[in-house]
C-alpha cells in the first residue's frame, strides 16, 4: 500500500506568528485537500529563525502541546495523518528547538534538536535524548531537525531504531544538506522527506531544499528555493525493509561495529 508523504515549504517571519499561523494552515488545508497521510513542515515554523535577544526568542515560543501551533497541528492529524513541525518550543522556563509529532489526533512525541547550528547555541539548550523513531498506521517514522544532516550518526541510529522514512524540518542555511540527504537515503536504505525554508531575515538567507527521496538515493522531487506550498510522493514504505545493496552486500549485516568503538568514544 502506498503513503502519501508530503513537505511543505513556506517562509516563516521573525516574530510574525499570526501571519506564520496563516501561511502553516494554508499548506495543512492543502495537505488535506490532496489527501497527504504523512506531512513534514518547516523547522521554527511558529517563530521565524534569526532572533536578535534570548527575550525575543522566548516571547515566540509556544508550549508543547499546549499553544496554539501545536494544537493546529493536532487537529489536523485528527484526520488520521501524521504532522511534523519545527517549533520553538518553551519547557520550565528553558527554550528548545523542537521537532513536535502528531497522529491520529494525539501528540506521539517531541525531539529537542541535539546538536545545534551557529547561533542557535546562544538562544536553545540542546536536547539530551536520542532522536525517536515513532510507529503510526503501522509505519516507522524517524525524527531530526536540520543542522542533525551533518552528523550521519543520527540518520543511521534512525534506521537501526527501524525508522522506514526519515522526516526532516529544516530551515537549511549551507547548500550542502539536499545532496547530503540523497546519502543519508543510499547509506541506511530508508526514504528522507526534507522539508525547508524560504526567504531572508536579518542577514540570513534561506536555501528551501525541501526534497523526498528514496531508499535507492532517487530524488522524487524537489522544490526550488524562491517556492512555496507543498510536494508530495506516494511511496511504498516497505521497500526501506531492504537493505540488500548488491546480491552480497548489505547495509546493516555488512558493519563492522566492533572496529568503530572510536565514533562513541566519550574520553
Ligand atoms: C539549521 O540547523 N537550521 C541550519
Amino acid at each position: 500500500m502506498t503513503v502519501r508523504l508530503a513537505v511543505g515549504q513556506m517562509d516563516p517571519m521573525i516574530g510574525d506568528m499570526k501571519g506564520n499561523m496563516k501561511k502553516m494552515q494554508e499548506i495543512l488545508v492543502s495537505a488535506s485537500d490532496n489527501n497527504v497521510d504523512v506531512l513534514v513542515l518547516p523547522e521554527l515554523i511558529n517563530s521565524g529563525y534569526v532572533f536578535d535577544s534570548q527575550d525575543e526568542a522566548n516571547s515566540l515560543s509556544e508550549q508543547i502541546p499546549d499553544g496554539d501551533f501545536s494544537n493546529a497541528l493536532q487537529k489536523w492529524s485528527e484526520g488520521g495523518g501524521l504532522v511534523v513541525a519545527g517549533l520553538c518550543e518553551m519547557s520550565d522556563g528553558k527554550l528548545y528547538n523542537s521537532a513536535a509529532v502528531f497522529g491520529n489526533g494525539r501528540h506521539l512525541t517531541t525531539y529537542r534538536k541535539i546538536q545545534l547550528f551557529n547561533r542557535e547555541k546562544e538562544w536553545f539548550l540542546p536536547g539530551n535524548e536520542e532522536p525517536p523513531v515513532i510507529v503510526h498506521n503501522g509505519y516507522r517514522f524517524g525524527v531530526m531537525v536540520c543542522f542533525d544532516w551533518v552528523f550521519p550518526e543520527i540518520s543511521r541510529i534512525l534506521a537501526l531504531k527501524g525508522a522506514q522514512a526519515i522526516l526532516h524540518p529544516a530551515n537549511l542555511v549551507l547548500p550542502f544538506c539536499p545532496a547530503a540527504m540523497i546519502t543519508r537515503s543510499i547509506e541506511n536504505r530508508v526514504f528522507t522527506a526534507t522539508s525547508g525554508r524560504t526567504g531572508e531575515e536579518r542577514d540570513v538567507r534561506f536555501i528551501g531544499g525541501s526534497q523526498i527521496t528514496t531508499p535507492k538515493g532517487e530524488l522524487l522531487s524537489r522544490m526550488d528555493e524562491g517556492h512555496s506550498g507543498l510536494l508530495w510522493a506516494d511511496v511504498e514504505l516497505t521497500e526501506a525493509d531492504n537493505k540488500s545493496l548488491t546480491k552480497r552486500n548489505d547495509v546493516f549485516t555488512d558493519r563492522r561495529p566492533e572496529l568503530y568503538s572510536r565514533i562513541t568514544d566519550v574520553s
